[in-house]
């Protein structure tokens, strides 16, 4: 048991297939680690399964060594935020309502409305995402880019020691992005554990602390970017032909694909 994330040997099936086969994998407090892998390759599956979201056929998934899926879902609330690849369509709420949902599960049963510390979190919630402005606004009319960072807002509304988050940045500007995986960063670095599915590569590198590489529903790296991301692993698992280089201040990895004949 770690004081994070622990998954242990997890398998899920569907629509009478292996999705996730024996998966082990374990995310930190204090890092960002990056959950990486095609199309298809579980990320989703995974991130769903570890809040009981999705059943899984074997297997142990613990947060601080508490079971995670099994955990009633108000207290697992209180723990846990996830941001979803496929945002829900918050219908006739302000921006400003979808952020305070991230509130809902401290407020006790019998408040009328939120409390002055809910609002505070909120607002500066909004302000990180720099949403400030748009608070008013129908969340429903908003676009892409701008309901995606209204979601973010909303999970660290929640304040949680477990933050999961799929493909968080897809939508974004290449600002927004930077912006978002910095916060998601300083989350960590005060002491939340922060699981995200990454499609760009060259931000995984850029900003994780540990990779964790889905092929085909089993993880076939996990590491430091530097360890992980080689030119073989990218061959074998994305298909692709990449060189590696290393930034020129932050001397993190980065990939320069080699383009197709
Ligand atoms: N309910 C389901 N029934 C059948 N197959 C499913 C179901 N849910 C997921 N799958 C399959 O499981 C595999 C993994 O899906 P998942 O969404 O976890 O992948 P992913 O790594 O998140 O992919 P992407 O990068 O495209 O988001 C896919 O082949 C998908 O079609
Ligand atoms: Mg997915």
């Amino acid at each position: 048991m770690s004081a994070g994330l622990d998954i242990t040997d997890v398998s899920a099936t569907a629509g009478g297939e292996s999705i996730l086969n024996g998966v082990t994998m374990r995310a930190l407090p204090g890092s960002l680690t990056g959950l990486i892998g095609p199309n298809g390759a579980g990320k989703s599956t995974l991130l769903r399964a570890t809040l009981g979201l999705v059943p899984t056929t074997s297997g142990t998934i613990t947060f601080v060594g508490n079971d995670l899926p099994a955990m009633p879902r108000r207290n697992r609330a209180r723990v846990a935020a996830f941001v979803e690849q496929i945002g829900a369509n918050e219908a006739q709420l302000t921006a400003r309502e979808v952020v305070m949902l991230g509130r809902i599960p401290f407020q006790s049963v019998w408040q009328a409305e939120p409390s002055p510390e809910d609002e505070q979190i909120v607002t500066e919630a909004i302000a990180a995402v720099d949403m400030s402005g748009f608070e008013h606004r129908q969340y429903n009319t908003m676009s892409g880019g701008e309901q995606q960072r209204l979601q973010i807002a909303r999970a660290l509304a929640q304040q949680p020691r477990l933050l999961l988050l799929d493909e968080p940045t897809n939508h974004l500007d290449v600002h927004a992005q930077l912006t978002a995986l910095n916060l998601l960063r300083t989350r960590a670095q005060s002491g939340a554990t922060v699981l995200l599915a990454l499609h760009d590569l060259n931000l995984a590198a850029a900003f994780c602390d540990a990779l964790v590489v889905l092929h085909q529903g089993r993880v076939v790296a996990q590491g430091a970017p530097q360890d992980v991301l080689t030119p073989a692993l990218l061959r074998t698992v994305y298909n692709v032909d990449a060189t590696l280089v290393s930034h020129p201040t932050s001397g993190r990895p980065m990939i320069a694909y080699n383009l197709p004949a």
